[in-house]
């Protein structure tokens, strides 16, 4: 399933709390928060199969360097909840058990109005204060 906001504003210094559930089976799903479609400061990319996070930047249309983390408190049929703020210069991301990954603001910019969420997951909510 695609879903997209593309009109939200998530600013330098606000938390969003996104809640999701996995599709059963799920193989990939991603998260992005940017401009547009070419412009993701953040892609947030749990594999199933690999057992890992990708994280990279989007401008553009052109993909940056991959960052790749091995924690991966993800399964699949199950609901999750993210916690995501930033500031210009790296986005913090609180996993489902509380783990911490940091990914740089390449973009480097301090609002977004995009999120886009595509692959094998559910929007159950996200809110952003
Ligand atoms: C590609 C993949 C994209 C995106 C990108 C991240 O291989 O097709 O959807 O995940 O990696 O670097």
């Amino acid at each position: 399933m695609t879903f997209r906001v593309e009109n939200m504003s998530f600013k330098q210094g606000q938390e969003m709390t996104f809640t999701g559930k996995t599709k059963s089976g799920a193989s990939n799903f991603s998260i992005n928060i940017g401009h547009d479609n070419d412009n993701y400061a953040l892609h947030f990319n749990p594999r199933f199969s690999h057992g890992h996070i990708v994280c990279n930047s989007l401008s553009g249309g052109s993909w940056g360097d991959e960052l790749q983390e091995g924690h991966f408190p993800f399964q699949d049929g199950e609901q999750f909840k993210l916690v995501l703020n930033f500031t210009n210069e790296q986005f913090y991301i609180k996993l489902p058990d509380g783990h911490m990954m940091d990914f740089p603001n390449r973009l480097g910019d301090c609002k977004y109005n995009h999120i886009m969420v595509d692959g094998d997951v559910k929007v159950i909510s996200f809110k952003v204060k």
